[in-house]
């Protein structure tokens, strides 16, 4: 929960607001994002690796506001896509603290970071080395500095976390193999390029990862890469950013490593193998997204329709024979992740308090799928009733960022809360918003919901 989080009179409060208030005003479904949770947790990073960079992975969750907040708090920002940079641009980001992701850049996404000087590029394939070649030389040409450049290097980890989000396992299509040589391969053809300035690796391993195991094993491969270089062309590199991943807290029992403990680790492995290689300490990178954004944002929502549903008659003793499917009004267009990833989430009832007798209860969405689905088991009081108001805990990372249109439903808007205070940082999709883009509805007026 936001650390703003709090229960007045039996009613869940947030930034110092009630919900009902939120709720009111803002209309439900809403994202209510804690701005004292996010930018503390952005701050707690970047105390932890203060000698290092800290890039807030956009990724999961962005918008100008938050690149404001990201670039006040003197943090990096990575992008994964030219809109993402160009967002980021827009906001007033400054260029040389973003890095630009991606498997498949395009010539444009690449033109764009090169003409705005932006930190580096994370390179990802030989072709992207090709379509970045001509660029840089362009730029020199003009009078320009060589395009800073990182490899992006494939460890060979298989990281404990769904196999969508796994990154640096072999047969997957992100990077250069390590095993391979390829890594080692593309590191040299890039230091050969006159203009493109090698100046670091990368490695990122995967998400919602609590063993910090894979990242200290991944550290310890990528430093050895490091001394492979040096090897083959006397190049030291100074930069080594072991990229995002860290897990947080979906429910209670999930115990996440904090930043100082998660800096102090890679720290030691990344100094003993550089002393063992006899390599100068790189300067560290890390990209958090989740840890940042995730655990200070909640989803309210208003529930519809409880539909008790009986449950076979096979279930072990003891097992409810009913469950009730609690409908809210918003569903796996705003948060796909329980579908997608089997995720975990939990959720209270955020209006009022309850001491009605808890039933099992599982929370679904109002789309025209079974797999609907935001929490799949969950206690809820007896008593709850259409009208109510659900909180679901921790959707602020890659909720908003992938919701939907799907059954015409509206993304939702979101409401940063801070002392009291609710600001609409993004606001409410409307129909007319997504009539504008169809050919035969766009001059139409849309009608009101
Ligand atoms: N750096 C790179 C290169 C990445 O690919 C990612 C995430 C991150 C950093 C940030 O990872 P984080 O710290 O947020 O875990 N949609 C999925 C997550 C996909 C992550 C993709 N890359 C989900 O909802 O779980």
């Amino acid at each position: 929960w936001p650390r703003s989080a709090q229960r007045i009179d039996g009613e869940l409060h947030l930034g110092g607001r009630p919900v009902t208030e939120l709720a009111r005003e803002h209309g439900t479904p809403l994202f209510v994002l804690d701005e004292t949770d996010f930018r503390g947790r952005a701050a707690d990073f970047a105390t932890a690796f203060e000698d290092a960079d800290v890039h807030y992975a956009s990724k999961a969750f962005l918008c100008g506001q938050v690149a404001r907040w990201i670039a006040d708090d003197g943090l990096h920002l990575d992008a994964c896509s030219g809109n993402e940079l160009s967002l980021a641009l827009a906001a007033g980001f400054p260029a040389e603290r973003i890095a630009l992701h991606g498997n498949n850049k395009s010539l444009v996404e690449l033109q764009l970071a090169v003409d705005a000087g932006i930190g580096h590029v994370v390179v990802d394939s030989f072709d992207e080395i090709d379509r970045l070649v001509p660029m840089a030389a362009a730029r020199v040409e003009a009078g320009g500095a060589p395009v800073p450049v990182l490899i992006r290097a494939t460890v060979g980890i298989e990281a404990h976390t769904h196999e969508f989000i796994a990154t640096a396992h072999e047969d997957q299509k992100f990077g250069f193999s390590l095993a391979t040589g390829d890594a080692l391969t593309a590191a040299v053809r890039v230091i050969r390029e006159p203009n493109l300035e090698l100046t670091g690796l990368h490695s990122h391993i995967g998400s919602q990862i609590f063993d910090t195991a894979g990242f200290e094993a991944a550290a310890h491969r990528v430093v050895g890469l490091m001394g492979q270089l040096r090897q083959a062309t006397g190049h030291v590199l100074a930069e080594l950013n072991l990229g995002g991943g860290f897990g947080i807290a979906y429910l209670s029992e999930d115990d996440p490593v904090s930043p100082a403990d998660i800096a102090t680790r890679l720290r030691a492995v990344v100094a003993a193998e550089c002393r063992e290689l006899d390599l100068p300490v790189p300067r560290l990178a890390i990209e958090p997204g989740r840890a940042i954004a995730g655990p200070g944002t909640v989803t309210l929502y208003e529930i519809g329709t409880i539909k008790p549903v009986r449950l076979g008659a096979s279930g072990a003793p003891g097992t409810p024979l009913v469950r009730n499917y609690v409908s809210v009004d918003g569903g796996m267009s705003d948060n796909i992740r329980t579908a997608l990833y089997d995720a975990s989430y939990t959720c209270v009832l955020a209006n009022r308090a309850s001491d009605a007798p808890p039933a099992l209860c599982r929370v679904v969405g109002k789309h025209c799928e079974s797999g609907d689905i935001l929490v799949r088991d969950l206690w809820l009081p007896a008593d709850v009733v259409p009208g109510d108001l659900l909180a679901v805990a921790a959707t602020g990372a890659y909720c908003w960022s992938m919701a939907s249109n799907y059954n015409y439903l509206l993304k939702p808007p979101v409401v940063a809360v801070r002392d009291g205070a609710a600001t609409e940082i993004v606001r409410r999709q409307t129909l007319s918003d997504v009539f504008a883009l169809d050919a035969v509805l766009a001059e139409r007026p849309a009608p009101s919901p």
